[in-house]
């Protein structure tokens, strides 16, 4: 047996992170993790593996769409699916690999195994029983079922089987127009399938800003992305290798279907705490599996701590990173915080989606007094000249304090265009100050301060 100040049972990048700044800060640290390799789901059947498919696909889409408008001829490539499969299983591989260099580096044991709390302060892991002071849940999440749908990971798959068909499909229903179903839709769309996504709301990413909704799905469909929203699907059946669809109207009821060589089931993801024995400790749960925590990320039982997916919030790997550093300071006797508020979403298509803080549909509800400051890509000279102006940034702010409330993004680069805003919001910034920031000539960024200097006295390019 062994003794350790922390133990912290998951290595995707809530548990990963968590560790690695326990160790920082001095503590005794092992992770338990029963995957063969470190990095969670993120890692390894999510966000790495998927990005890697993703920019696959855009460069592929360059070639076909772009680069003769460039004086760039004769190339058309074909794919190569198995190369390509194994372009993606390097970059994963590369990236799990440099977790464990991380291990290593600051001395984190790894438990090899599933773990399990037999009682408070020790965690089983194989027959071997180890001790900490604090144990730290960051057991993430995985694909919520639907009823009717049984999955194979072949024909009827999840994130997961999506990443690794063994051949690109001609037809695709993606159900649920969530960020998977849309990053996911988008690569085999742009690898020549058929893509048809089914959406239960009357809107694709619900909850996002209204007019990234309508802009998204426009240019989502110019890229050959077909919508049937306001269907609630019933059931897939599979027969002769290929899966049929069902779903009912939710107008008029009626029942249609489609049948299609793959179906992607992207209705959103449950906590994954089955098996570690939260029931039998006596952990207060929240419905669907999930475990309560307070403020500090402590459950009723003493020295049980959770993060990440398993616990309220966003299901984002940067939102259980945050909550991993804050947990390990708060261990080491320090204060550590997240603020929720200021936590971007990005969905990683071409062109990109981001956001962070409020939409103005929230700021509306809330009875809030702002402004909206737009800028779209098209007045912006880098994104035209790379083929990418379409979408805009949409900048809002408090009427009377300017203060800077939200921004939602599409177009290229969003993803990291959108981290300007984020530390203009973590330092309580005005539209003003972005515009008064020099940004530099020629790049995307100067629509981010286009659209804070539309919340003033007018854009320029506008
Ligand atoms: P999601 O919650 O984003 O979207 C699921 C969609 O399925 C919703 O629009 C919902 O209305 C729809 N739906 C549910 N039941 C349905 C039914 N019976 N028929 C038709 N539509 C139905 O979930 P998703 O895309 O599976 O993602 C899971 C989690 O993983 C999310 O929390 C997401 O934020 C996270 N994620 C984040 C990524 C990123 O940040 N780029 C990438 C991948 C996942």
């Amino acid at each position: 047996m062994a003794t350790f100040d922390v133990i912290i049972i998951g290595a995707g990048p809530g548990g990963y992170v968590s560790a690695i700044r326990c160790a920082q800060l001095g503590l005794k640290t092992a992770v338990v993790e029963g995957r063969d390799t470190l990095g969670g789901t993120c890692l390894n059947v999510g966000c790495i593996p998927s990005k890697a498919l993703l920019h696959a696909t855009h460069n592929l889409h360059e070639v076909h769409e772009n680069f003769e408008k460039m004086g760039l001829m004769g190339g058309h490539p074909t794919v190569d699916w198995p190369k390509m499969q194994a372009y993606k299983q390097d970059v994963v591989d590369g990236n799990t690999k440099g977790i464990e260099f991380l291990f290593k580096k600051n001395k984190i044991t790894w438990l090899k195994g599933w773990g399990s709390i037999p009682e408070p302060g020790k965690v089983k892991v194989g027959d071997e029983i180890h001790e900490a002071k604090s144990i730290v849940i960051a057991t993430g999440s995985e694909p919520a079922s639907l009823p009717g749908v049984e999955v194979d990971e072949k024909i009827v798959v999840t994130s997961t089987g999506a990443l690794n068909l063994d051949r690109i499909p001609e037809t695709m229903v993606v159900i649920g127009a969530g960020v998977i179903g849309l990053e996911l839709g988008s690569v085999y769309a742009r690898l020549g399938a058929k893509v048809t996504v089914v959406e239960y709301m009357d809107k694709i990413i619900p909850g996002a800003d209204g007019e990234i909704i309508k802009g998204f799905q426009r240019i989502l469909a110019r890229q050959g992305l077909e919508f049937v929203l306001g269907a609630a699907v019933q059931g897939v059946t599979v027969q002769d290798g290929k899966a049929t669809v069902t779903w009912k109207a939710n107008k008029d009821g009626k029942d249609s279907s489609l049948t299609a060589d793959t179906v992607l089931v992207a209705t959103g993801r449950k906590p994954f705490t089955e098996g570690l024995g939260l029931e039998a400790l006596g952990v207060e749960m929240l419905p669907r599996g999930m475990v309560k925590i307070d403020d500090h990320f402590r459950t009723n039982v003493p020295g049980l701590y959770a993060i990440g997916d398993c616990v309220p919030g966003a299901m984002l790997a940067h939102k259980a990173e945050d909550e991993g550093m804050a947990v390990a300071e708060i261990l080491a006797g320090k204060h550590g915080h997240v603020n929720y508020g200021v936590i971007p979403g990005v969905i990683y298509t071409t062109p990109e989606v981001a956001s962070v803080g409020q939409t103005e549909e929230m700021l509306k509800e809330a009875g809030r007094a702002y402004k909206v400051g737009k800028f779209p890509f098209m007045g912006n000279a880098r994104a035209k000249a790379v083929f990418q102006a379409e979408g805009f940034v949409k900048l809002l702010a408090d009427k009377e304090t300017d203060r800077i409330l939200g921004c939602h993004i599409i177009g290229p680069a969003a993803g990291d265009l959108i981290h300007e805003v984020c530390v203009a919001m973590e330092f309580g910034a005005s539209s003003q100050d972005l515009a008064l920031t020099c940004h530099a000539h020629p790049t995307w960024s100067e629509a981010v301060r286009e659209a804070a200097l539309a919340c003033g006295d007018g854009a320029i390019h506008a």
